[in-house]
């Protein structure tokens, strides 16, 4: 494997791409098989030691990203007001919030991080039936969604699995966390509406307005799996992006190594156990004429894991699934503040992402469907 050097010292990357790709075993096969150095494919060109931003400052100032109590949001009084506050000032500030007492029980939380360890871990053999990169396919797992078209490949596996809308066949999850995926997702709906409810309140909507717009008719879940790095110093977990949906509800373990970016700074995202880490995505940064923001973010990649995550992002993607049109919610813009983007379809948002090479320390996708 990883043969493409030639002999005069030149480098075919395409073809070491390739190689890697077919073995269809992931960066978890090249760990197994007891690498010590990163192949060229993974060393990325303006790495974190030539990165002046990347050092995180939340340990020297102390900030994190708000975290929001949502157990006292049934109860009389002020509390939902304040907590719709909050929301509104997260969505605007940061782009980035967690959130604790959500009901979902710590064991549900457990089980669904285990249960996509397990699938990364699982025999090699029943774990290559997965792989693959048709992207029309409603579950499968690759290292990298766009390996060919960025010029950083990541420290990373990944299954996705896209939960909603449409039928779901129990049968296409894997046999090996079908049966959490399932009950997670049940949860996740919920949590999923109680958040949309708030966004629209704290965008001064009507508390069903997100869900009447079918914000939350797609859910696609990503199972990230980020193997211990014996290099990590050249590469990347997860490069800096944004999300694409409107929301994302992230699960991550408490191997950490999560940062966003706010106010021209890279923060940690420390783990907190039995939170939430929400975060908006392009498409609600469209649909509120940028009130919102859809902030950047990324993982480092390190010498510990695995590290396991899973978000699950409210994004619709099948292309004759969705002919819904997205543009500035009408009730948000007025002549002082006239829409910036035009009316759009969220599976060309995807294709874009999918299929162009994408610098975020330059730009957004979104610029592409400004007016
Ligand atoms: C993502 C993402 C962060 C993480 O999947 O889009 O940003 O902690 N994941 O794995
Ligand atoms: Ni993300």
């Amino acid at each position: 494997m990883m043969e493409a050097d030639h002999e005069d010292g030149s480098y075919d990357r395409n073809k070491e791409l390739k190689l890697f790709d077919e073995t269809k075993a992931g960066v978890k096969g090249l760990v197994d098989a007891g690498l010590t150095k990163l192949p060229k494919i993974f060393v990325h060109d303006n790495h974190k030691v030539n990165d002046s931003s990347s050092s995180s400052s939340s340990s020297a100032t102390n900030v994190s990203i708000p975290v929001i109590d949502l157990g006292s949001l049934h109860e009389e009084g002020n509390s939902r007001h304040e907590i719709v506050q909050k929301v509104k000032d997260a969505g605007e500030k940061w782009g980035f919030f967690q959130v604790v007492n959500h009901k979902i029980p710590q064991s549900i939380l457990d089980e669904m991080l285990d249960g996509v360890r397990k699938f990364h871990e699982q025999d090699a053999e029943v774990k290559k039936e997965f792989y693959s990169r048709d992207i029309t396919k409603r579950v499968f797992y690759n290292t990298n969604f766009n390996f060919y078209t960025t010029s950083e490949v990541n420290w990373r596996d990944t299954l996705y699995c896209l939960l909603a809308p449409g039928p779901l066949d129990p049968h296409q999850l894997p046999s090996i966390c079908r049966d959490v995926i399932i009950e997670y997702l049940d949860h996740i709906k919920k949590l999923a509406l109680t958040l949309l409810e708030l966004l629209s309140e704290a965008l001064g909507l009507e508390g069903n307005y997100l869900k009447d717009i079918d914000c939350g008719e797609g859910i696609f879940m990503v199972g990230n799996y980020y193997p211990p790095c014996p290099e990590p110093e050249l590469t990347w977990g997860l490069s800096a992006h944004t999300d694409m949906g409107f929301v994302t509800i992230l699960l991550q373990d408490q191997v950490g190594g999560l940062q966003v970016f706010h106010e021209n700074q890279w923060f940690d995202i420390t783990p907190f156990p039995g939170a939430f880490i929400i975060n908006l995505g392009d498409m609600m940064q469209l649909i509120t004429n940028d009130k919102f923001m859809s902030a950047k973010h990324r993982v480092v990649a390190q010498k510990v894991g695995p590290r396991v995550s899973v978000s699950c992002s409210l994004r619709q993607h099948v292309q004759d699934e969705c002919l819904r049109m997205y543009g500035p919610i009408k009730e948000l813009v007025t002549k002082e503040n006239p829409p910036i983007y035009k009316e759009m379809k969220m599976p060309d948002l995807v294709k874009l992402v999918y299929t162009t090479k994408l610098d975020y320390d330059i730009s957004s996708p979104l610029k592409h469907f400004r007016l």
